[in-house]
């Protein structure tokens, strides 16, 4: 993997880069839609690459080692060709999901102890199998086995399992260095800084992540319920720390307003639920800001859903027919919202790169924020 810096804003601390790796090249900022089981929900791979134009997708370690399991993704030769996604791919470790979607768990030295939310079945992740899993999964990159603390986090909890995601983070290495790639193409490990919302315990992180060299690094624990100001406090502390020639990665980063104002932080890479998640609830995000599709209001407004997009969907159907699909609950609509969304991402992280390169990041943010945060 390689990852060149091409510009550098000069009244902020965003950066423009390009990330190489063997499935392709990533140009940052960029907005990484989540496929947490192999399938971006509602999006097929086709208009990924030809609507979307998406250039990595996510995968989540949980959901595929649970389903359909390893053996299914070792036999189709890994993950990019069980889902025929030639591009990047990144998967999680796991270090979230297992405490976000499981209730029966014990946290130990060794590993954490869970259920499957699928069949209760009980299970191990260790930071060595979680490496072997993401090893045989065969994403591009993937991510160290953490503890993301929830929020609010004592100090004392949170400095407890820093240490230990540390250590774990020792072993990830480790069991990742002396094992290689299995299908012929590079993989790369990213560690990933945690400490709540505890400068010194960011810092330390921070530190202590960096000092292990690897090629990119990642930024956990946010934005699991703390104020947005905390959230981007945490992120300049960091930032300010990790190196500034290697890749930044803020995890589960968010709303459109999160993602520029952590862009302007010196964050490159971002994935969230939240375009997908929210579009199937009927919420679609666009420049002028945000629109709930249930709202009567669109009941008869025959103009197009987003006169502003260069997105097919976008021109070619009107708000009423959208709204009229997500009342009945029809899939088409969440089909339609879901790609609106994602393209609405995408050209977002686009734009804010363009202006990056241009000189007019800063200014544009600022009007853009403004923007983004009315509701139509
Ligand atoms: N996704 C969002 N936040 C986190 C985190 O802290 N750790 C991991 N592994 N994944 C995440």
């Amino acid at each position: 993997m390689k990852f060149t810096l091409t510009a550098k804003d000069k009244l902020s601390k965003a950066r423009a880069g390009t990330l190489e790796t063997d499935h392709g090249t990533i140009q940052t900022p960029i907005f990484m839609p989540v496929g947490t089981a192999g399938t971006v929900k509602a999006v097929h791979q086709r208009e990924l690459m030809a609507d979307i134009e998406a250039q990595i997708i996510l995968g989540n370690t949980y959901h595929l080692y649970l389903r359909p399991g390893l053996n299914t993704i070792e036999q189709a030769g890994g993950l990019h060709k069980f889902n025929g996604w030639d591009k990047p791919i990144l998967t999680d470790s796991g270090g979230y999901q297992v405490y976000s979607l499981t209730d029966v768990r014990k946290i130990k030295e060794e590993g954490v102890t869970f259920r499957s939310h699928i069949d209760g079945s009980k299970h191990l992740f260790t930071p060595e199998n979680v490496m072997d899993t993401q090893r045989i999964i065969g994403a591009d990159i993937i991510m160290a086995f953490d503890e993301c603390t929830p929020y609010p986090c004592d100090y004392h909890y949170a400095r407890r399992s820093l240490d230990m995601t540390h250590r774990w983070l020792k072993r990830c290495c480790d069991r990742f260095d002396s094992t290689g790639p299995k299908y012929g193409y590079d993989q790369t490990l990213f560690p990933i800084v945690q400490g709540s919302v505890y400068k010194d315990l960011r810092m330390k992180s921070a530190e202590v992540i960096a000092s292990f060299e690897r090629e990119g690094n990642a930024i956990g624990g946010l934005s699991v319920g703390e104020p947005a100001e905390e959230m981007y406090a945490m992120t300049e502390i960091v930032c300010d720390i990790l190196p500034e020639q290697k890749p930044r990665y803020l995890m589960g980063v968010g709303t459109p307003i999160n993602i520029l104002e952590n862009i302007a932080l010196g964050i490159d890479m971002f994935d969230c639920v939240m375009p997908t998640r929210n579009a199937r609830n009927g919420m679609l995000f666009t420049a002028d800001g945000v629109m709930n599709m249930r709202n009567e209001k669109w009941k008869n407004d025959f103009s197009p859903i987003d006169a502003s997009s260069d997105l097919w969907v976008d021109q070619q159907h009107s708000k009423a027919y959208l709204r009229h699909l997500i009342a009945s609950g029809e899939m088409l609509g969440a089909q339609i919202a879901s790609l609106h969304n994602l393209h609405f991402y995408l050209w977002l992280v686009n734009t804010a790169r363009e202006k990056i390169i241009s000189g007019e990041f800063y200014e544009w943010k600022k009007q853009m924020v403004g923007r983004l945060g009315q509701k139509l």
